[in-house]
């Protein structure tokens, strides 16, 4: 059994989906591992440390890809139609292909792996269940993101974190609001008060409050009674009521004018990122805070951010860096390499070392997309289909 991992070709991705430890446990599996040469270079992992634990290099992604059993991605294939090479075609009928594929939003994709007969797994669909807590890539990648989101504010604010006392004078500290206290935003708080700031946070959802409080940070409340019904059964927020947002919109302008520094991670799976900083209120924030919004690729949670730039508007400082994780590729990519092989460890016949899925396994049926030439997942399905399933 072979798995290739080829080199992203993606602009602004600079991780790759396996590690010299991942590598390794694979071949201890009775895997074969080929990687494309120069994978990891961005993500300083040399060639020489894959071929040191028994992986083969080769020279293009072609050759890696073409008899490999299983395919590794951490975005999804590039096709002509993206200005590369067709990364589907080089993968034969039969092949496994597993990757944060942004399934849901690319069906003609799915519909290309089903008729080069690929099956694919998309990661982004793993079910947030307590059994698939270490495979699972969001958080692993959202969690390195909240870290940095806070890094790249503390990088671009012209002022300290935390207070310090000095013979020339006392720095106060810095105000942080936290918006989506999620895997990345508790990130976010826990990092800010390590760095000595003040953090206060937001989230429609009420179960995290408590979780904010244990960080160390203060939790800004709404409307406490119209947040019962925030959340779904997959602990994900749900889009909210017109009057709520309205009350929303009120609170947080309050606290965001006080606020020197506001990291943004609010997202609602499936739709756009909800719309929490307004221009008008980006007008009347403190000349020189800074306004770091992860949510910037689908949307973002302030309007004017833009994607993979840093402005400056209205005297505010609005990063829209892309791809944050891909901004710590080596952890991110070694985070991510163990999430693959812990999804696909229990795939393995420990006696046989061959592939036995179990096609009924509730995180195999999650993040199934195609399977035997056609697309199975049911948020791809035509919509009557997809109305049963819900
Ligand atoms: P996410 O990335 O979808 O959203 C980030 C945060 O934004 C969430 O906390 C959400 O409530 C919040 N949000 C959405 N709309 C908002 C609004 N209008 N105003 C303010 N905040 C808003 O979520 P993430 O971080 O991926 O986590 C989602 C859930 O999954 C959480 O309940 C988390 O605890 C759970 N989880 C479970 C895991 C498991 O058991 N395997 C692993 C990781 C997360």
């Amino acid at each position: 059994m072979k798995i290739a991992v080829p080199k992203e070709k993606w602009a602004n991705e600079a991780r790759i989906s396996a590690s010299a430890d991942s590598v390794k446990k694979f071949i201890a599996l009775g895997f074969d591992v080929v990687v494309e040469s120069g994978a990891g270079d961005a993500a300083s992992i040399s060639d020489a440390d894959l071929s040191e634990v028994g992986a083969t290099i080769a020279s293009s992604a072609a050759e890696a890809v073409s008899d490999a059993d299983i395919v590794l991605r951490v975005q999804r294939p590039m096709t002509a139609a993206d200005g590369g090479d067709d990364e589907i075609a080089m993968m034969k009928s039969g092949t496994i292909l597993i990757g944060t594929l942004s399934a849901l939003s690319n069906a003609d994709q799915a519909e290309a792996y089903a008729k080069q007969g690929v099956t694919a797994f998309a990661m982004e669909l793993l079910p947030r269940i307590s059994r698939a807590q270490s495979m699972d890539v969001l958080s692993s990648q959202s969690n390195l993101a909240g870290y940095k989101a806070v890094l790249d504010a503390a990088h671009e604010y012209t002022r300290a974190f935390p207070m310090m006392m000095t013979a020339a004078g006392t720095i106060p500290p810095a105000k942080v609001l936290v918006l989506g206290a999620g895997v990345a935003g508790l990130q976010a708080i826990a990092t800010a008060r390590r760095l000595g700031a003040v953090v206060s946070a937001y989230d429609v959802r009420p179960v995290v409050k408590e979780q904010v409080e244990s960080l160390g940070g203060r939790f800004v409340e709404v409307d406490p009674d119209a947040t019962e019904d925030a959340e779904t059964a997959g602990g994900y927020a749900k889009e909210m009521t017109d009057e709520y947002k309205a009350r929303q919109a009120e609170v947080l302008k309050e606290a965001l004018i006080k606020t020197d520094i506001a990291i943004c991670t609010a997202l609602i799976p499936g739709r756009p990122a909800p719309v929490l900083i307004p221009e008008a209120t980006v007008q009347e924030m403190k000349e020189g805070s800074v306004i770091v919004d992860l949510a910037v690729e689908q949307g973002g949670n302030c309007p004017i951010s833009e994607y993979g730039d840093v402005v400056v508007k209205h005297g505010v400082k609005i990063v829209g860096h892309a791809n944050v994780p891909s901004r710590l590729a080596a952890d991110a990519s070694m985070l991510y390499a163990k999430n693959l092989l812990n999804f696909i460890t229990p795939m393995v016949d420990a006696e046989t070392k061959e592939l036995a899925i179990d096609w009924e396994d509730e995180i195999i049926q999650g993040c199934l997309v195609t399977r035997d030439g056609a697309v199975v997942h049911p948020g791809l399905s035509p919509a009557e289909e997809k109305a049963k399933a819900s």
